[in-house]
């Protein structure tokens, strides 16, 4: 299978290379910058630029493609949604009609998030694949508009919402919750994380592993790709202080209403990810998860 990943420099995107290396996959990665460790099928890439992404393509010539690349930092979506749909829309729209143009058969793969929906389910249960989509960011906003290029997409496609992703990679451009708690506990810094968001963390490894198997499977339709324990960020940050022996009194618990984001968030979005366990995937619980994280100092 030759297997091509966009974003490969990122946290998503650096860990379904690793799972599909372990398997020893035919990988071919992009991303803008330069090409992460040890990557030796790497071109990069502006996936916004129409001949870059055919020129990806033609390179690749993948029958399945991981498309994790996307501006993934929620504020500054929120404060620049013009820059967020070339990144998240238009440049998902280029890759499937490119596919559509030279390798339409090639399983597109899809990486999307909780932020689709609005965290008011009608009951107060974790989100199902098929539940009503209603995202209160621009940045949830741009990736269900892209999610409707893939779901357009005339080739076997599927989409995998992930949500809260923590984990490390050496080529990461953002931080990520883990990160957060381990630096700022670490400088004795105070950490102020909300107690009023729920979530299902995801470890990175996870996630990579998730993709995966939904490109060996095949597999189509809407998934949860997403961890199996609920948390809120303070909880999460406690488990993380005491993973790593700090000082959890550092982490304050902050509500929506002490301190409001530029972009809103949902309250509630914990993923159900049954469906994904159907087919094989079996994702770590974060005190398991957190054991295994090795981040180099
Ligand atoms: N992190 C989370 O908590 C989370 C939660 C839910 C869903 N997701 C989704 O998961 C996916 C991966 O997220 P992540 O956390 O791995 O993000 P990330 O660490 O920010 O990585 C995103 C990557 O996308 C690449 N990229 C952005 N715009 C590009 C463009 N125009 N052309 C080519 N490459 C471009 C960047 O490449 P360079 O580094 O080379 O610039 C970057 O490495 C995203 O689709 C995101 O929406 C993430």
């Amino acid at each position: 299978m030759r297997l091509l990943i966009t974003g490969s420099r990122g946290l998503v995107g650096y860990h379904a290379w690793q799972a599909a290396q372990r398997r020893a996959l035919d990988v071919y990665l992009t991303g803008r910058g330069e090409a992460p460790p040890s990557a030796s099928n790497y071109l990069s890439e502006d996936l916004t630029q129409p001949e870059g992404v055919r020129r990806l393509i033609e390179w690749a010539r993948p029958d399945v493609v991981i498309h994790s690349a996307a501006m993934t930092l929620v504020d500054a979506c929120q404060e620049n949604p013009a820059l967020c749909w070339l990144h998240n829309v238009t440049a998902t729209r280029l890759l499937i009609e490119a596919l559509i143009a030279y390798m339409p058969s090639t399983h597109f793969i899809f990486v999307s998030t909780d932020f689709v929906y609005d965290g008011f389910p009608a009951i107060e249960r974790p989100y199902v694949e098929g539940d009503y989509e209603a995202p209160l960011s621009v940045y949830g906003a741009s990736k269900l508009a892209a999610e409707a290029w893939v779901k357009n997409y005339p080739g076997p496609w599927a989409i995998a919402r992930t949500a809260l992703v923590y984990g490390w990679a050496p080529t990461l451009a953002r931080d990520n919750i883990l990160l957060r708690v381990i630096y700022n506990l670490k400088e004795g810094r105070v950490l102020p994380l909300y107690i009023d968001q729920v979530r299902t963390p995801s470890w990175a490894h996870d996630v990579g592993e998730g993709l995966i198997l939904l490109a060996e499977k095949g597999a189509q339709g809407i998934f949860h790709i997403a961890g199996p324990d609920i948390e809120t960020p303070y909880s999460f940050g406690l488990k993380v202080a005491q993973a790593w022996h700090l000082p959890a009194e550092k982490i304050q618990p902050i509500t929506g209403e002490d301190y409001q984001p530029i972009a809103p968030r949902p309250s509630y979005s914990p993923l159900s990810i049954a469906k994904a366990q159907a087919l094989g995937y079996n994702p770590h619980p974060v005190e398991e998860a957190l054991k295994h994280i090795k981040i180099p100092s």
